[in-house]
């Protein structure tokens, strides 16, 4: 279909200045304007209805739907479902003239004659909701992954992305897909819909000697480039640093010229959540390593069901050990329990103190949750004397004012109300909370629990609460009382070591080709071991025993996906054997990826590189540096963002997207990748003095000799005093 209507051809205006399609237009396309305009020179106004039984209207095939782009004509305007789950309103921030500014932006996207129909609708949009989504091009298709050679296009690279960037706007993956958000509540894949029928098209269209420039959502366009360039470059929320705060995001945001890429969102690589039950398990079963303790017959004391949260019940049902996980809202407690994430609920705190010691007399598997606020099972369980063994919490904090965390001592419902009607009371009610949370704990850790903070600000926002969690003898990097998980197990366990969230996606979308590449993966693993040093074993065993369990499991949700941690050298053997597997027509093309929260792609001071001592967790030249290199060595695309995780300006992340097609070149793509896309961070990490990291770059400059590291001389402590 033509993008641009020719006066003559495709329309004629009338003398009352109306556009009037002509009959071949109206035909060609299988229907009339419907209109019911009096001066139809066609007579269609009287014959509609015999039309609509004649002229059986063409509805558009998936792959024209995808190629047509942004339709030229308008489709009708869409109906707000209100059984979707829908993003909150955004916090009001423009001035009437940045409003304007917001319009224009949007109207960038349309032909002039659409304006003056579409400036009302986007008006409306703004001030409802605090951004113009353009509901009205939604499309009707179903959005899900499809099979790759379902999406239309010439390049076999682009439409593994199509399906990729489908799956992170699947119903059932996305938390908000109307809004086009994946995760973590403004985790956004594009800003708009008018930015995704566009990027769709550049697809469809592209050949292998084009790239596609992504600017935070908006599809730059397409530029010529070669076949061994990456086909999209994302970027995400990159600014100016001074314009980085959290209230600048709201502001650019609203006008439409940048936005919030989360990790995998923006990256078009989330995969449900398989991930972060994954990083969970290997964080609870590393965590009673940390110990010494079986995870058998001990207790896990955390809180939060929602969206990332929810993962903790069952990845300690998966470590083996008995999990109490608290939670505030009676909805999510019922959902996660319905989905088999937890086994119990319970409500009394009596009741839950005898559960607990039933299980760790039986020595049972369990999760329990509890309906209520963590805050009370902290303090019953001291007064009671039940002994937690590993205790963390997973609340929101990140978001402590808004909903990311509830006082204790009040109903869900009467916080929801505080919160709306009496914010600064609200936040007085959290921080005094915060304190009582932290205090405790503090009697717990005092009597040989171990605590750790999760990734989810806890120990921040309790410090600014006045919460007693400051380290008494703070050194550089340890001003906490308590380690962050990546200071003491993730960071030390498998970071320093190159172990991270390796993923791939069958384009198959075939649950058989999933099992295959299950036992490929695994059988590699299971030979690597054979031969790999004790320092690694162990991280290998927990990988093994998790991809053996992972189709029992059922944790795929969306595209056919898997992740594990593997390091360089165990990334690059499985998706070598992908590749020959794939050449060997036993199975079809695989897309090769990973979480951003991984040894090189992330520079944030209080999560990934807090175990980082030499100052330079503040940088992030290492998050720049590897989506730089990824681009040239094979990638087919590369991704680098401005927050996610714990927030915009608190972090740069990226990654990266391959496929395998079973090609020589793939091959030589994978080898020269990933060996940079770990080892980066290794010799970072290294450089910074970490001993893992410094055993195991040595190791890999064994194994490739083109690599030459330069590697940190120790001082002598006794010198500097
Ligand atoms: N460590 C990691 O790898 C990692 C990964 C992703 C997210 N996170 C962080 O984890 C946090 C949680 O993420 P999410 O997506 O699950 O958030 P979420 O808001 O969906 O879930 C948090 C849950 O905690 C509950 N809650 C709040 N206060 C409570 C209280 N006092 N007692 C009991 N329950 C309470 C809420 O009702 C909510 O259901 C975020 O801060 C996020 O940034 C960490």
């Amino acid at each position: 279909m033509k993008k641009v209507l020719i006066e003559g051809e495709d329309y004629y205006l009338s003398d009352r200045g109306f556009r009037v399609f002509t009959e071949k237009y109206l035909l060609d396309r299988g229907y009339c304007c419907m209109s019911g305009c009096k001066h139809c020179p066609y007579g269609f106004n009287k014959l509609v209805d015999q039309i609509r039984k004649k002229v059986k209207p063409r509805t558009m095939t998936f792959q024209e739907e995808i190629l047509q782009g942004i339709p030229s004509q308008l489709p009708p305007s869409a109906l707000y479902d209100a059984t979707i789950n829908h993003a909150p309103k955004r916090k009001e921030i423009l001035t009437d003239e940045e409003k304007t500014l917001a319009l224009r932006n949007a109207l960038r996207y349309f032909e002039p004659q659409h304006h003056a129909t579409l400036i009302p609708e986007f008006k409306e949009e703004l001030e409802k909701y605090g951004r113009i989504y353009m509901y009205r091009f939604r499309p009707k298709y179903r959005m899900y992954a499809r099979d790759i050679n379902e999406y239309p296009g010439k390049s076999l690279q682009a439409k593994a992305i199509q399906m990729m960037i489908q799956n992170n706007l699947d119903y059932a993956v996305a938390q908000h897909p109307h809004e086009l958000i994946t995760y973590g509540g403004n985790g956004a894949v594009f800003s708009n819909w008018a930015q995704y029928l566009l990027t769709m098209k550049y697809l469809a269209e592209m050949t292998d000697e084009q790239t596609l420039v992504m600017y935070s959502g908006h599809p730059m366009g397409l530029f010529p480039s070669h076949k061994n360039a990456p086909r999209v470059v994302v970027t995400n929320g990159m600014m100016i640093p001074n314009y980085s705060k959290p209230d600048d995001w709201e502001k650019f945001n609203a006008l439409g010229v940048t936005q919030y890429g989360q990790m995998t969102a923006g990256s078009y690589m989330y995969i449900g959540p398989q991930g972060i039950v994954h990083g969970t398990t290997i964080t609870v079963l590393n965590g009673f390593r940390k110990i010494g303790k079986e995870p058998k017959g001990n207790l896990f004391v955390t809180s939060g069901l929602g969206g990332m949260s929810g993962a903790q019940p069952k990845a300690g049902t998966i470590a083996g050990c008995i999990t109490v996980c608290a939670e505030v809202n009676p909805k999510i407690t019922k959902i996660r329990h319905q989905q088999g994430w937890i086994h119990e609920i319970i409500e009394n705190l009596d009741q839950l103190v005898d559960r607990v010691r039933k299980a760790q007399v039986n020595k049972e598997v369990v999760s329990i949750a509890y309906l209520g606020n963590v805050v009370d099972v902290w303090e019953k369980f001291d007064q009671e004397d039940l002994h937690i063994d590993l205790g963390s919490d997973q609340t929101s904090l990140h978001n402590p004012w808004a909903g990311g965390y509830y006082p204790v001592g009040q109903s869900f419902e009467e916080s929801n109300q505080m919160m709306a009607e009496q914010p600064e009371l609200f936040k007085q009610k959290v921080q005094e909370t915060l304190c009582r949370h932290a205090a405790a704990i503090n009697k717990h850790t005092a009597k040989g629990t171990y605590f750790f903070d999760y990734g989810n600000a806890f120990l921040l926002e309790a410090s600014r609460a006045g919460a007693d969690v400051m380290n008494p003898t703070p050194t550089l990097g340890r001003e906490f009382k308590y380690p962050s998980y990546v200071q003491d197990i993730m960071g030390p366990m498998c970071f320093d070591y190159g172990f991270g969230p390796f993923r791939w996606v069958c384009a198959s979308n075939n649950p058989e080709d999933l099992q295959k590449t299950d036992d490929i993966a695994c059988a590699v693993l299971e030979e690597m071991i054979k031969t790999s040093p004790e320092g690694i074993q162990q991280q290998m065993k927990d990988n093994i025993q998790w991809i053996r369990g992972a189709q029992e499991n059922k944790l795929v949700v969306g595209s056919q996906a898997r992740i594990l941690y593997a390091d360089a050298e165990g990334r690059m053997n499985i998706a070598r054997a992908f590749n020959d597997a794939i050449a060997a027509g036993k199975i079809g093309p695989v897309v090769l990826g990973r979480d951003h929260h991984d040894v090189s792609g992330t520079d944030s001071p209080y999560r990934e590189t807090s175990n980082i001592y030499d100052g330079s967790r503040f940088t992030a030249d290492m998050a720049i540096h590897n989506v730089i290199g990824d681009s040239f060595r094979g990638a087919t695309w590369v991704s680098i963002h401005n927050g996610g995780g714990v927030g915009w300006g608190e972090v740069i992340n990226g990654g990266f997207g391959m496929l395998l097609d079973g090609t020589l070149e793939a091959e030589q793509r994978l080898k020269s990748m990933l060996f940079w896309d770990v080892n980066n961070g290794i010799s970072r990490r290294s450089w910074a003095r970490n001993e893992g990291a410094v055993f195991a770059i040595k190791r890999a400059m064994e194994a490739e000799p083109l690599l030459k590291v330069t590697l940190p001389n120790i001082v002598d402590d006794n010198l500097l005093k």
